[in-house]
């Protein structure tokens, strides 16, 4: 694996440190990789009203986002399984918005590792939608 993608896991699993899980104990970390060369990070938080949960993914699309970054290349996701886990449903939906073909990089604390393309997680992501709604 190419040294950008070793550190964007390191990232991912540093700030893995920081999830906010008292409900489920499951910490996740992620790091995206911007166009520009920037990394930004987050960790899932979960909530008492556990459907407001937000995974470790967006969030750290969501702080690239309000850097004004809008264009990313790939994406790590770090947590403690015996397999890499991939972003749920709708993660891959909302990673989609900004970077359909992102690459990503799933990696275990044990060393695992495995990369994906979102496309092939989430194919046709935007279809039916931006045909029938006005864009602005
Ligand atoms: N979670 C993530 O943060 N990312 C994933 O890819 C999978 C799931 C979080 C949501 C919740 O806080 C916990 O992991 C269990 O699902």
């Amino acid at each position: 694996m190419d040294t950008q993608l070793t550190d964007l896991i390191r990232a991912a699993s540093a700030v893995r440190k920081q999830a906010y899980v008292p409900y489920s104990g499951f910490a996740v970390g992620a790091a995206v990789q911007c166009k520009s060369g920037a990394v930004f990070v987050g960790s899932n938080i979960e909530n008492i009203s556990y459907g407001l949960t937000i995974c470790a993914e967006r969030i750290a699309v969501a702080s690239a986002v309000a850097a004004g970054q809008r264009e990313f290349v790939a994406i790590a996701v770090v947590a403690d399984t015996s397999e890499p886990i991939v972003p749920c449903g709708a993660c891959r939906q909302f990673l989609a918005e900004f970077a359909p073909e992102l690459i990503i990089v799933s990696a275990t604390m044990r060393g695992g590792q495995k990369i994906e393309s979102l496309s092939h997680l989430l194919p046709d992501p935007k279809r039916g939608i931006l045909e029938n709604v006005h864009i602005h």
